[in-house]
């Protein structure tokens, strides 16, 4: 008997159990946010019969899929066959604030599954099985795709705005002239950044596609005249004369080769005494344990993270890193790690590089 489970205790078929059907529960959510479901449904309460109805499809199998909802939390059944959203499925509505909507549309698009079927791929060759599924790059497909595109950087506004004001508040942005935010997406974090730090200017720095929501996002913040929107290709080069190049969540989107090219990049075109200030997920070097009891969800945080860097594997040539793994790749860039920082109430850290 493995340690994990101890002498006495039952085994925990119920953590199998869950992992055997967590794929047919994701199979579930994806459909029912593809359909809108909770849209659908709204404030109040739905029959099977009439969601059938509007959605055109038989009526027995869209209540199985109602119920099938119900037991993983998405909805409740107040009365036989009728239907109301959770507080969960209250996430998915795309007229609600804080919507999660992008996230879990773009998450459990049948592109991501489809690319997923191939992770033995990635796992023989260490390449992305993306590129193998599809014959071209995962930012490359969503060039093509601007619904998914848009959907993607919908999703990573939305994870980044959660922790967007922990991160202005807790690094002394104030002392930096210009911050290129390199990979800036729709420029949620700069835009956090320059509010509380009336100091500093900025410029979003990312892809056309990339870039496409961040000129409304900074009007909208009031911005305009502190901050610019760049395009380019971080792999080439990155807006010059910064004293702070801030890479959210970009560097784990790349392998070592690829990523000391963007830091070499910041590292040329930085004003004297440039730093880079990367904010990402800092791996521990051994897994902690789920610190749960047999059967239950394990931590989110660790699941999310470790997950989430398969992913990486799976649609690029990315990583999650840790302390070490960063350290060299510093030294593969001829730069130093100065210093890592953990950024409270999430499981982000701040990893500062020096540029001298
Ligand atoms: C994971 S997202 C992070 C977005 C943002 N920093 C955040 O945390 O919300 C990676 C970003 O890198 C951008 N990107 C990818 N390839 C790029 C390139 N070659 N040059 C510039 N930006 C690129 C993508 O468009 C995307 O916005």
């Amino acid at each position: 008997m493995s340690s994990a489970t101890g002498a006495g205790a039952s085994p925990p078929w119920p953590t199998v159990l869950r992992l055997v059907f967590g794929g047919m529960a994701t199979h579930v959510f994806a459909l029912a946010v593809r359909l809108r479901l909770p849209d659908a449904i709204g404030d109040g309460e739905r029959d099977a019969a009439d969601l059938a109805a509007e959605f055109g499809v038989q009526e027995g199998p869209m209540l199985r899929l109602l119920r099938g909802l119900a037991s993983l939390d998405v909805l409740t059944e107040p009365g036989p066959g009728r239907f109301a959203l959770t507080a969960v499925g209250g996430l998915l509505r795309r007229d609600q604030p804080g919507s999660m909507y992008p996230l879990a549309r773009m998450l459990t698009d049948p592109m991501m599954a489809t690319a997923w079927q191939n992770l033995e791929f990635s796992l023989r060759t260490g390449g992305p099985a993306f590129d193998k599924t599809f014959g071209t790059d995962f930012f490359g497909y969503l060039a093509e795709h601007p619904d998914l595109s848009q959907l993607y950087n919908s999703a990573m506004s939305h994870g980044t705005r959660g922790i967007a004001r922990t991160i202005a508040d807790e690094y002394d942005f104030g002392r930096h002239d210009l911050i290129v935010d390199v990979g800036g997406g729709d420029g949620t974090t700069l835009t956090e950044i320059l509010t509380a730090h009336p100091g500093p200017r900025g410029v979003v720095y990312d892809t056309p596609t990339g870039v496409a929501g961040a000129v409304n996002a900074l009007a909208a913040a009031g911005l305009t005249a502190r901050c610019q929107v760049r395009t380019g290709d971080f792999f080439s080069e990155v807006p010059p004369a910064a004293d702070l190049y801030l890479l959210k969540s970009v560097l784990h989107g790349w392998d070592d080769e690829q990523a000391a090219v963007i830091l070499r990049n910041c590292a040329r075109d930085a004003a004297k005494h440039g730093r880079v200030l990367v904010v990402e997920h800092l791996l521990p070097d051994t897994v902690p344990p789920p610190n749960v009891p047999p059967g239950a969800v394990p931590s989110e945080q660790h699941f999310i993270t470790y997950l989430n860097d398969l992913n990486l594997l799976v649609n690029g040539r990315g990583r999650e890193r840790t302390h070490a793994d960063f350290a060299a790749l510093c030294a593969e860039a001829g730069l130093r790690l100065d210093r890592t920082s953990p950024l409270t109430t999430t499981n982000f850290h701040c990893i500062e590089i020096s540029l001298d």
